[in-house]
């Protein structure tokens, strides 16, 4: 499937997230974010919903995540004594598995280890992914959870460059600027989460835009946001609201675009 324009995410549903991805997919979603995080996600009840759909494969896109041990309870999808290659492995097999299916489109590396630099640790189970894509098994490859510095470091080193970068998203750091700026000039794609819930302080002063283009305060946002070239993640459990996320073809004007982009500047 070709790049999506919006991505629903599946986080934090636990024993809903089947009923919702469902209803996402009925709704019109055909790109779904999960992870192989116990924690944060029910993997498992998201290939539920993918197979009960019965939307053929190749009209979704499907990206999970590798997430490190420091990022797991102890619901683990690998041994946590083996090394980081090993544990990529596990971690994979164990996606295609919960998702029912034998590809990925997107395999993000769920963050780095540290907030500084990449590892090598990072660098090991970099190297599995770059594997697992050289194998055809997952289409792109991408990171999330990261600065400036690790994007680059990653960008510069990496056999498989990242296709994507996925990040929280703030209007203060104008929504991300420096990444996006980065990710721009190399062609990775800029996935942004938590648009409305670290945003939420925007949606007042956007009343004005949504009363011109007849439209909701978060339809504003998203739709900005894809005006800037950032892929939004929407994880909504509301079926209204899921609707009005994909009814996102209208246009803000130059203008209005420019005032949402410093709205919040630090
Ligand atoms: N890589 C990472 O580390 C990471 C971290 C966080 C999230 N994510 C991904 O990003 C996805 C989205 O997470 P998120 O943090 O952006 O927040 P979210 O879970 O989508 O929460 C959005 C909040 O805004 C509300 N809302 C109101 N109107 C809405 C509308 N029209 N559309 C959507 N929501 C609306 C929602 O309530 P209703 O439910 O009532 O609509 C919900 O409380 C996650 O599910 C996950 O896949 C990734």
């Amino acid at each position: 499937m070709t790049i999506p324009t919006i991505i629903y995410g599946t986080a934090w549903k636990e024993d809903a997230t089947e009923d919702l991805v469902l209803e996402a997919l009925k709704t019109g979603f055909r790109a779904i974010d999960t992870a192989n995080q116990r924690r944060h996600y029910n993997e498992a009840a998201v290939g539920k919903a993918v197979t009960k759909s019965a939307i053929p494969r190749e009209q979704l896109f499907l990206q999970t995540k590798f997430t490190s041990l420091g990022g797991q309870d102890h619901r683990l999808p690998y041994d946590a004594h083996a090394d980081h290659p090993t544990q990529v492995r596990q971690s994979f097999q164990s996606s295609l598995h919960h998702l029912q299916t034998t590809y990925i489109d997107s395999y993000l590396l769920h963050g780095p280890s540290t907030p500084v630099g990449l590892t090598a640790a990072d660098w090991h189970v970099w190297k599995e992914m770059e594997k697992i894509q050289q194998e055809k098994r997952t289409h792109h490859l991408g990171i999330s959870n990261v600065n400036l510095k690790q994007v680059q470091e990653l960008y510069e080193k990496a056999l498989v460059k990242p296709t994507f970068v996925q990040n929280r998203c703030y209007a203060q750091l104008g929504w991300d600027i420096e990444i996006r700026e980065y990710c721009n000039k190399k062609s990775i794609i800029y996935q942004g989460f938590s648009l409305l819930t670290a945003n939420s302080f925007v949606l007042p002063h956007v009343q004005h835009i949504a009363a011109r283009v007849k439209k909701t305060t978060t339809q504003v946002i998203f739709r900005f946001a894809m005006q800037m070239g950032i892929v939004p993640l929407t994880g909504t459990t509301n079926p209204t609201h899921m609707k009005e996320d994909l009814a996102l073809d209208f246009n803000l004007s130059n203008e209005e675009i420019a005032f949402m982009e410093n709205i919040a500047r630090e």
